[in-house]
């Protein structure tokens, strides 16, 4: 059937693996990457897919309401996959305006602008709000997990944003009748990451013998999910989720920072030809993180049992994968070291 989708944020790291997904799985979706291309947007992420007849690309903000709106009366979309969003914990700490408006604000526009467009013919349309399990805060170490009914807690900017936005996307469910869909992930790790996260950071700083900052005594703990997995399970949630419905996406992969980081670091003294425990030295540990929450844990058994989803990569093969992928592409991280990746949308799209 044909349809046309607007993915926003495609030119991040979840996003470019969606669109990609999609661009190839779905020839006879027309699929629109709706990006502002702030600092974490890198549009050399798609080059695979750029020239794909089913794919556009349109530079947008989704904090400016006007604009939104002349692309959603372009385009026409039958759906939005909305994963536009500032990302990185650590800058809402020092800038949380930024995340209430991207976040909250934006997510607000297109939710509007949906609504509007699809007045009196909301059959056979989706909204779907990709979403975080910081939402609902922080678990002790005591095995609970969260589930798709947990009271939200969020602790930082970046979580009170995002849980901010899931209310309004309910909100429009349940006032206007939008149907919408909301996922919460757990942490996704895989190729194109950007360098300011963990793992990405890690694996650049031990290639080039530099501190690993590792925030307090590493004893936090995250559940880790291939970022193709999360993406998998976006398609399944976008075409058979039910209306209104939330689903916790998650990897049943419960690490603390330090005992991943020694991992990689073994990884890759076995990658880069070093003596064991020659990069576990580049361990430091660094002043922790503003209100860290020491554990996440999904509880992603609705999405298997209802939609039939499931995980498809051991962690030490998946980090393993991800590890080859930044050794073969040093280019693509030295592009964003230097900055040179914020030329490629005026060389390729614009006549400048
Ligand atoms: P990212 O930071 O890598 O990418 C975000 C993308 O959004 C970038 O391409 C950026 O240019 C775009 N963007 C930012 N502000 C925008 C704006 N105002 N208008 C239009 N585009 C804008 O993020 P990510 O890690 O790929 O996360 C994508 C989504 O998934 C986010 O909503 C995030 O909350 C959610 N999520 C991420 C993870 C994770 O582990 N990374 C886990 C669960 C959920
Ligand atoms: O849980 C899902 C979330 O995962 C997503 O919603 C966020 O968008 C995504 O950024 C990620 O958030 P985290 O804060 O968990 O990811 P980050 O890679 O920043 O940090 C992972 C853990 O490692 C966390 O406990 C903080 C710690 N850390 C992070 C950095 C950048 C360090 O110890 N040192 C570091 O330098």
């Amino acid at each position: 059937m044909k349809k046309t989708i607007i993915i926003t944020g495609g030119a991040g790291f979840i996003g470019s693996h969606v669109v990609r997904l999609f661009v190839n799985k779905y020839p006879e979706y027309q699929i629109v990457n709706l990006d502002a291309l702030t600092y974490a947007g890198n549009l050399e992420n798609l080059t695979d897919v750029a020239n794909c007849p089913n794919y556009t690309f349109v530079k947008a903000d989704i904090t400016d309401y006007e604009a939104i709106s002349a692309v959603f009366s372009q385009y026409k979309p039958d759906g939005v996959i909305h994963l536009a969003a500032e990302s990185h914990v650590d800058r809402s700490i020092t800038d949380p305006f930024a995340f209430i408006r991207t976040n909250v604000m934006g997510t607000c526009n297109l939710l509007h602008v949906a609504k509007e467009l699809w007045k009196g013919q909301m059959e056979g349309k989706r909204f779907y709000h990709i979403s975080t399990d910081e939402v609902y805060g922080a678990l002790e170490k005591d095995g609970t997990f969260f589930v798709e009914t947990t009271k939200y807690d969020p602790h930082s900017p970046y979580s009170a944003s995002k849980s901010s936005s899931d209310h309004f996307v309910r909100a429009y469910h349940d006032t206007y009748g939008m149907p919408v869909v909301i996922s919460n992930c757990s942490n996704n790790y895989g190729s194109h990451h950007f360098p300011e996260k963990l793992i990405p950071l890690a694996i650049n700083n031990i290639k080039h013998n530099r501190p690993i900052p590792i925030y307090g005594k590493g004893e936090n703990i995250r559940d880790w999910l291939f970022v193709d997995d999360h993406a998998r399970a976006i398609d399944v949630i976008f075409h058979t989720g039910k209306d209104g419905d939330t689903y916790n996406i998650g990897g049943n992969n419960e690490w603390t920072n330090i005992d991943l980081i020694r991992l990689l670091c073994s990884i890759m003294d076995r990658k880069l030809g070093r003596a064991e425990g020659e990069s576990a030295k580049l361990i430091t540990y660094v002043t922790d993180r503003a209100g860290h929450d020491l554990r996440y844990a999904i509880d992603s058994s609705k999405l298997q049992r209802e939609l039939g989803w499931k995980p498809s990569l051991q962690f030490e093969e998946g980090l393993e994968k991800t590890v080859d992928w930044y050794l073969a592409n040093e280019a693509w991280v030295d592009r964003i070291t230097s900055g040179a990746y914020q030329q490629y949308y005026e060389k390729q799209y614009t006549n400048r």
